[in-house]
């Protein structure tokens, strides 16, 4: 969190926030459904791709204020298998944006020490799309800072069915598919995202409540955080807030809270659903 404070002034609203939070208890990998780019669009009576536009920014401030709290992974989702449903015109703008993206922020990817990473079926991606994005990958796969995973051509369904195929033909390379069982590690080991821990904290823009098909295996137990605030408006305060919102949950993981630990009286707790079960 030290190098946050490197760029925040004493009085500046970020300041107090980031003062709030504790540095020892932050959500190792942090991914995000970044949504509303249209709407925000729609409401200045602009061009839906001029919220694409004004997307970039916000992935930019959150990629820099994750690298400098420590963060270790970041996954935003940035495609998804069903926005080729698009049309053609706004999908060439988010290929466009994603080149002009990775062509101007190598440098400071680079400063950083971050390393960027792809998930999702790249092999459908336009050509040079594809060659650009695999070059990025390629010069920060040294970096050993923030992991930045970008979700491109990402389906949940389709990465777990790639995965259990992905079991199947190893089975059958090496002759063993008779005696196949799957399990969750199998599986987990298998994902797109097999090297990242699994999301903490899952922060989603423009107040929709739902998943859209993303991380499907992997949010589990994250933490779900759903704000109003459109993409191209989200910033390092509404990260903040959302970091700060993630430290007040209670993370039990289908146990129970130290709280409830404390209080529970087994004991009577079984002479009361027997009572229950008699008076019947
Ligand atoms: C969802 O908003 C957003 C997307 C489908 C694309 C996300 C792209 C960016 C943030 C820009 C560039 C990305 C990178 C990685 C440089 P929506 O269009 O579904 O919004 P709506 O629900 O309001 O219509």
């Amino acid at each position: 969190m030290k190098a946050l404070f490197e760029v925040l002034q004493p009085g500046d609203p970020d300041f107090e926030l980031a003062g709030t939070i504790d540095p020892h208890r932050l959500p190792k990998h942090i991914a995000i459904i970044m949504d509303g780019n249209g709407r925000w669009a729609n409401r200045r009576s602009l061009p839906r791709v001029a919220g694409h536009r004004a997307g970039v920014g916000p992935v930019r401030s959150t990629v820099e204020t994750c690298a400098r709290l420590g963060i270790d992974v970041l996954t935003l989702y940035a495609f998804s298998v069903e926005n080729w449903k698009r049309p053609r015109a706004e999908i060439e703008t988010l290929w466009r944006l994603l080149r002009f993206y990775l062509g101007k922020e190598l440098p400071e990817l680079q400063k950083n020490a971050i390393r960027l990473q792809a998930i999702g079926r790249l092999e459908a991606l336009p050509p040079k799309v594809r060659a650009e994005l695999e070059a990025v990958i390629e010069a920060t796969s040294h970096n050993r800072g923030l992991r930045v995973n970008l979700a491109i051509n990402y389906g949940g369904r389709m990465e777990i069915v790639d995965a259990v195929n992905g079991i199947i033909e190893r089975a059958r390379l090496e002759g063993r598919l008779d005696a196949l069982r799957v399990d969750e590690e199998s599986i987990a080991a298998q994902l797109y995202t097999a090297t990242s821990p699994d999301p903490d904290l899952l922060i989603r823009t423009s107040g929709e409540m739902r998943i859209s098909n993303f991380l499907l295996w992997q949010i589990a137990y994250s933490e779900l955080y759903v704000t109003e605030t459109l993409w191209p408006d989200f910033n390092p305060t509404e990260l903040l807030k959302a970091i700060l919102e993630y430290q007040k949950r209670d993370r039990r993981y289908g146990g129970l809270s130290r709280e409830g630990l404390n209080g529970a009286r087994p004991d009577r707790e079984e002479n009361l659903i027997e009572a229950i079960v008699s008076s019947r």
